[in-house]
This record gives structure tokens, sequence and C-alpha cells, in this order.
């Protein structure tokens, strides 16, 4: 069954329960990076635009594990759309609030952002009560959230059962799926991917279905020195848990293993507060540990990155946030600048490296979401996603 967008339906009248991911960094009570609220206006906007009855917003904010935090309320949330979308945004107490229902049965209230979906244990439950009531809010439901769509969660998988063809996705959710199936269905080739990061656990799944659909797999972060090691080059006091090794052993002994490109030279300290050096051998010097990728590695990446058509990135290729650990990572993000070919980044990290480089505008497509990307990446489908197409 075909997924349906918010455009493709009249909306006018009808009352709409609608979940995005507002799930935005928050420093001294200011938001740091609005990017994932701004990706949400679209639908929103459609959704006015159209002359909904009513629009309840739905969205979670860290984790509280189900229990009211009050540095995890959507209020800062709720202020930035006020004030972008130009109206009165009314924030409830809980999403459960008993006073809803009358709220929402007065004319003059238009938009309700429904306090942190995640205040209650029941949302990550995904607890039939709990789904209810949110789908009680709503004629049809809307699902723009791509980040939390591979969460089962009350308010992106549980609910839909209530909304039997009136379940919709969003305009973001729509570029994400359209943005990522460019990468798992058939990807033009060239397809290189980039994967960096701490730890192969984290990402093993992705590296195993990467590795088999790509021309190279360029291996960077600290994720490279498990790999190294496995190939019985010296890493010295890099991080190498015994589990990352394991899994490097295991991927190494693939047939595709060939395909996986991984840095020979680095920049090295002999603790994340040293004294950066570089160390133009593949070899760690003993006592020195790994921090970025070297000059030679950035050349061989992009000797492997130049002819792509397709391109993938997930994942710093060093400890980015420190200066002089920063330049691999840069490097990498400005030549994926510079490439004509379908460049996708996923991943919260990368996607800071890439706005810190200054070179955003350039990519194709940069994911809102972390886990969503990967896991869409690994599964070619999201359950909160399958559920807006073949219903519950
Ligand atoms: C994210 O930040 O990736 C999404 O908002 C999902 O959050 P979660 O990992 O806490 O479920």
């Amino acid at each position: 069954m075909a997924l349906k967008y918010v455009d493709e339906v009249s909306l006018q009248g009808k009352r709409v329960v609608a979940r995005f991911d507002f799930n935005v960094p928050i420093k001294n009570e200011k938001i740091t990076d609005t990017t994932r609220i701004d990706s949400a206006l679209p639908t929103i906007n459609h959704l006015l635009k159209e002359g909904v009855s009513k629009l309840i917003l739905m969205s979670h904010l860290g984790r509280p594990d189900g229990k009211r935090v009050a540095k995890y309320s959507l209020k800062l949330v709720g202020d930035y759309l006020a004030a972008k979308l130009n109206t009165e945004v009314i924030l409830t107490e809980s999403a459960t609030d008993g006073g809803i229902k009358q709220l929402l049965a007065l004319p003059k209230v238009k938009v309700v952002l429904l306090e942190n979906l995640r205040f209650h244990p029941e949302e990550e439950e995904n607890d039939p009560e709990f789904c209810k009531i949110l789908a009680s809010y709503g004629d049809v439901y809307v699902n723009d959230a791509f980040g939390t769509s591979h969460r089962k969660h009350a308010s992106t998988y549980g609910i839909v059962q209530y909304f039997k063809d009136r379940a919709y996705g969003g305009f973001l959710l729509k570029q994400e799926v359209q943005a990522l199936t460019k990468i798992t269905e058939t990807p033009t080739r060239p397809f290189v991917a980039i994967v960096g990061g701490a730890k192969i656990s984290d990402k093993i799944k992705t590296i195993e279905r990467l590795i088999v659909a790509v021309d190279h797999l360029l291996i960077g972060g600290a994720m490279a020195y498990p790999f190294l090691k496995a190939q019985g080059k010296k890493v010295a006091k890099s991080l190498c848990s015994d589990n990352d090794f394991e899994l490097a052993k295991k991927i190494l002994q693939q047939s595709s293993a060939p395909k996986m490109v991984l840095p020979i030279d680095h920049i090295v300290a002999d603790s994340p507060e040293g004294q950066a050096q570089s160390c133009t051998s593949i070899d760690i010097p003993e006592g020195m540990m790994g921090f970025d990728i070297g000059p030679k590695s950035v050349a061989l990446f992009k000797e492997k990155l130049a002819t792509a058509k397709t391109i993938f990135w997930n994942g710093p290729m060093g400890m980015f946030e420190t200066e002089a650990f920063s330049k691999g990572t840069m490097d990498i993000a400005r030549a994926l600048a510079d490439i004509k070919a379908f460049t996708l980044i996923g991943g919260g990290d990368s996607v800071s490296a890439i706005n810190k480089s200054g070179v955003a505008s350039k990519i194709s497509h940069i994911s809102t979401g972390g886990g969503a990307s990967l896991e869409f990446i690994e599964q070619g489908e999201l359950p909160g996603i399958q559920a807006l197409k073949f219903g519950l």
C-alpha cells in the first residue's frame, strides 16, 4: 500500500493530531539548534493553510524516562513555534490533561502543543490506553517525526490503529524517505559510504548492510582502530574494546571486506588532552592514541570519493570537537561539498561537523534523524512509516 502524504488529501475542517520530532538541543534555557523545528514548519504551515479546525502537536524532548523533568518541558519549543507561526500555541499541562478536550472545544483555540510525551512512561511502552487518549484528540493523524519513526512508541506507532485510512505522512517524512531510498534501493554507482564514530558495536548492523551495498566503505574515527588491530597493525593505546575487536575480525573475514578502506596515517596524542602529533605510519607508536585520520588518509579517502555518484556519510573521522583533532573530519566535509554526486549525511555528529565546516548548503540531503536514518539504511523501512503504509 502506498504511503499517503498530507498534500494528497483534503484536511479542511479536520482536527489533526500530528507527531513531530521537536527533540532539539537546549543550553542555558535556549534552543541551540532549531533545525528540527524549522524542518517541521512546511507541514504545519500547510495544515494551517488547508484550514484544519484544530492542530494538536505532539513531540518528545530528551529522555526524561517517564517522569516530569522541568528541563525537558516543551515550553521553549512552544514559544519558538508561536513566534514562527505568528499564532498562539497553547502548551498543555500534560499530554493526558483532563482539560484538553474542553480546550479543544473552544472555537478560538487553533494550535495546541501537548507537553513532552515522554513525561509518561506509557509513551515508550506503547501503552494501548495512552495511544487511545492521544488518538481521541484528532479525526486525522499525521506523522512528520522522521527522527523518531524508528521507535515503536505510542505516538509514532500504536496510535495509528485508531486512524484506519486517516493516517498520513508529512513533508519532512516524505523528503527523508525519498532521499534515503536513493541509497537503499538502486544507488547510482559508484556508491561510497563513509562511516566513523567511536564504536563498531554502535553501528555494526549499518556496517554489515553497507559493506554489501557499496563500492567502497571508508572507515574513520575511533572505530577504525579495532579493524587496524585485527589486520595486525599496532594501535597502541587507541580505543579498542575486546567486543569491537571481535566484531572487526568477523567483518574482515567477509567476502566483501576488500571494499573497506582504512586510515593509513593518524593524528595522535598520549591522551585526549595531550599535544597532537602527526603519525605518518599506519602503526601507532607505543604510549600513543589515535584521535584523527592523517593527511595521507584524507587523500586516500578523497581519491575513493572523487568518482562517486552516491555518497553516504555517518560519523566523524576523529575527535572533531577538539580543534587539534578536527582536520580529518573537516577535510572530508569540504571534500563532499565539492563532489558532483548525490550526497546524504545522517547522524548528529556528522551533521554538526558539516554545519561547522560551513558547506552544509552544498550537501544534497542532511537527515534530521540520527538513529532513524541508520535504521532506515539497515532495514529499508521504519516501524512508524510501515504503520502509516499498512496500518496496525
Ligand atoms: C533523536 O534525537 O535521534 C530522536 O529524537 C529520537 O530520540 P531517542 O533516540 O531518544 O528516541
